[in-house]
């Protein structure tokens, strides 16, 4: 078998929480292979909403094995929090979650380094969660970090203080004033409590399930144009969010990558600084914020909103190897009497392209659209591709044709059961 993988195309927020949870059933195992709590991926099912940040989303489905891989960066404080938040819904953990011993801590001195670095760059702030993802990733490239594995180390504490003494020396350059005693605390306490669950080789639990025939989804986290390498850099979180990351944050090799699935928004959001030519910052782009409840999962703050946006998402389906597109959130659109589709970028010169320029933020480019006629009316209860609305039906296949791909799954609201299937996924 393959290991399918299931990621955001925009920035984020796309709806792959509630997907995964959609597709788990169909799957023996659902694996996380980067970012950590930055994340927050909602679930919604039975009257419930749940946000995971840490946990993979396949938690919910009893039969599913769940792996966070080595790719994450974990904080032990989330995870017991994580952990006491399902307690209501009686799932055994021990044994559906797994934790890559390689996977590496977040500190709560990386959560303060996260701080002062976003503090000291003023106006050309990230926008980070500040959840510590930069600096932990920072200290696993620079060799230097302090992994999962390490908690059962009996010089942890060692470890962890040599780590922390070099980042009080960074606080103290940047001035940068805290307090670390109840934090510290927690984060003991906190390594304590993982030490009851699964600590493994996650590498060796994907590879074993893959030669056992076993139906793996790998989860993304964030999204394609916020990967370090291919997003809109510097406003980019400090992990590879596309499909190469599976591989590295998992250790499966590329010829075992079956089905990607490629997840967006029907218009686009972003949370954060950095470039986002199809923002619309008036009226229309605020009934969008309302219609869709656009306020971050993490952290609460409002979504920047904008329409669909082709030249970004070819990209992100170019880099990925999209197999399956996944259309989330077209409900929204529902409210709106045109909807237009940006098809191109005029760039300053007056050049009409259809790629991505090196840098976004610099090169200021002009959204070329195309407007299509709204629905205008609820979706609600509409299960079938043949029941959905005429303008809808058009904008989907205006789409595709774009595209080049089918959008075979359509989301039409927040809960598991609004799904309208087709082709090969129906
Ligand atoms: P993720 O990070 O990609 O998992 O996405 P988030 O959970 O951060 O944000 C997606 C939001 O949209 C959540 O509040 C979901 O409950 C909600 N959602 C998911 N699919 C749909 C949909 O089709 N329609 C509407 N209206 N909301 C949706
Ligand atoms: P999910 O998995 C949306 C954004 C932050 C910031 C930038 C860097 O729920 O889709 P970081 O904390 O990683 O240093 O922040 O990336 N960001 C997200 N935006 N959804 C996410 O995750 C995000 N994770 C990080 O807002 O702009
Ligand atoms: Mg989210």
């Amino acid at each position: 078998m393959a290991v399918d993988v299931l990621l955001g195309l925009q920035w984020g927020d796309e709806g792959k929480g509630k997907i995964v949870d959609v597709l788990a059933p169909k799957y023996q195992v659902v694996a996380r292979f980067q970012g950590g709590p930055n994340a927050g991926h909602t679930l919604e099912f039975d009257g419930f909403k749940h946000v995971l940040h840490q946990i993979p989303s396949g938690i919910f489905r009893q039969e599913v094995q769940n792996i966070i891989g080595n790719g994450v960066v974990l904080d032990p404080i989330i995870f017991k929090k994580e952990i006491e938040g399902l307690a209501k819904y009686n799932l055994d953990l021990k044994k559906n979650l797994e934790v890559s011993k390689k996977a590496s801590i977040i500190l709560p001195t990386h959560r303060l380094l996260d701080a002062a670095y976003e503090k000291a760059k003023g106006d050309a702030k990230i926008g980070s969660t500040l959840k510590g993802i930069g600096p932990t990733y920072t200290d696993k490239i620079s060799r230097q970090g302090l992994r999962v594995g390490d908690m059962i180390s009996p010089n942890f504490k060692a470890k962890y203080d040599g780590l922390v003494a070099r980042h009080k020396g960074i606080l103290d350059v940047y001035q940068f004033e805290y307090d670390l005693t109840e934090a510290e605390k927690e984060f003991f306490e906190a390594v304590e409590f993982m030490k009851q669950f699964a600590l493994v080789d996650s590498e060796y639990s994907v590879n074993n399930a893959l030669d056992a025939g076993k139906t793996i989804l790998a989860e993304g986290a964030q999204g394609s144009l916020l990967d370090v390498d291919f997003g809109s850099y510097p406003f980019v979180t400090s992990s590879n969010t596309v499909t190469a990351g599976a591989c590295t944050g998992l250790g499966i090799a590329p010829k075992n990558i079956g089905e990607v699935y490629g997840i967006f928004k029907a218009y686009a959001t972003r949370v954060g600084s950095g470039p986002f030519p199809t923002e619309l910052l008036d009226e229309v782009g605020e009934r969008m914020r309302q219609e869709g409840r656009e306020f971050g999962s993490t952290t609460g703050r409002p979504r920047r909103c904008g329409w669909i946006d082709l030249p970004a998402l070819k990209y992100a389906m170019m880099i990925n190897g999209v197999t399956q597109l996944v259309m989330m959130k077209v409900d929204v659109l529902n409210i709106f009497e045109e909807i237009n589709i940006c098809t191109a970028y005029k760039l300053q010169d007056g050049t009409i392209t259809q790629n991505l320029p090196y840098d976004l933020t610099d090169e200021k480019v002009e959204p070329v659209y195309e407007t299509l006629k709204g629905w205008n009316t609820s979706l609600e209860g509409l299960r079938t591709f043949e029941s959905l609305p005429a303008e809808l039906t058009a904008y989907i296949k205006f789409l595709e044709e774009k595209l080049g791909l089918p959008i075979n799954f359509i989301s039409t609201g927040p809960d598991r059961d609004e799904c309208v299937l087709r082709g090969a996924l129906a």
